[in-house]
């Protein structure tokens, strides 16, 4: 990483996975943000943060399961204290779960409760962050993770485009996940279009298929390249990336 990231950075569902290995790769970085705020619904379980936490200095660890509006807002007053007057530089909206069934298999439960973890609540966390993205980011000018930005996780499986084979056999598989990616690509555009002239800047980030519990063994990558390749993305985004989807390696991806 040599590109110099905000104040503060708050990632959600950093129990496991790509979102503790950006808290990881952040705290030991030299261009760190100065507090970075853990999050998960969970932490206790989570022996690595809490090791990560008595480690390096300004990595706070606050409660925060998204799919709860209660356990939103009392996230949002601990954050509060910790980031003060300068407000929140940056949102990182990566807690999801995974959903593999088939169209066959697909419920109604099982899509609702995809929907509101993967697509609901990346929308309404940003909506109860949003003071304190607005107090940072009227704190300077331009449009960057220096000001104020909204990360949304998202993947390549919610590319409209790309679900598309010209094999007649052709199947789409997860077609639950692949849609609530495609309504947070939707989350992302209406963000970024909302906040662009309160200099907030958002995008939707693509990490790869990622050898994590959710990509499992057999994914391309491991979850080192895919964050830092994420975090030399982020920290290079500039005002003409506002609304858009990359992947981890930085190229703009089809919708
Ligand atoms: N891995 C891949 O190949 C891949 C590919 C494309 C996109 N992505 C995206 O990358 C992001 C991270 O995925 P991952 O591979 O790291 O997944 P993962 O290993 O399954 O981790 C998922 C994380 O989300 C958290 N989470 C789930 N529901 C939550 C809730 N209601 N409130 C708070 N946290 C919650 C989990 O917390 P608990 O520990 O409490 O369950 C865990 O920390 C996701 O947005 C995913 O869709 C992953």
């Amino acid at each position: 990483m040599s590109a110099s990231f905000g104040k503060s950075m708050l990632v959600t569902g950093s129990s496991r996975g790509i979102g503790l290995q950006i808290v990881k790769e952040l705290a030991k970085s030299n261009h760190r943000p100065a507090k970075i705020i853990a999050t998960a619904r969970n932490p206790t379980v989570s022996t690595d943060l809490q090791e990560l936490s008595r480690t390096y200095p300004g990595v706070h660890i606050v409660t925060l399961d998204v799919e709860s509006q209660q356990s939103i807002s009392s996230a949002v007053g601990e954050v509060q204290s910790i980031v003060g007057d300068e407000g929140l530089t940056c949102l990182v909206n990566n807690a999801a779960v995974g959903l593999s069934a088939d169209l066959n298999s697909l419920t109604p439960e099982a899509l609702t409760n995809n929907l509101q973890v993967n697509t609901v609540a990346p929308l309404f966390v940003t909506k109860a962050f949003l003071p304190l993205l607005q107090r940072a980011a009227a704190q300077c000018m331009g449009m960057g993770l220096h000001r104020a930005a909204v990360i949304n996780i998202s993947s390549i499986l919610g590319s409209i485009t790309n679900n598309w084979g010209e094999d007649a056999n052709f199947k789409s598989h997860a077609p639950g996940y692949r849609i609530s990616k495609a309504a947070l690509n939707m989350v992302t555009r209406c963000l970024a279009a909302d906040l662009r002239s309160e200099g907030i800047l958002c995008v939707s980030l693509h990490p790869g298929w990622v050898k994590t519990d959710m990509g499992g063994p057999h994914a391309d990558i491991t979850v080192e390249e895919s964050v830092s390749g994420l975090l030399a993305v982020l920290s290079n985004l500039t005002e003409k990336d506002n609304g858009g989807f990359k992947n981890y390696l930085g190229a703009d991806l089809p919708w």
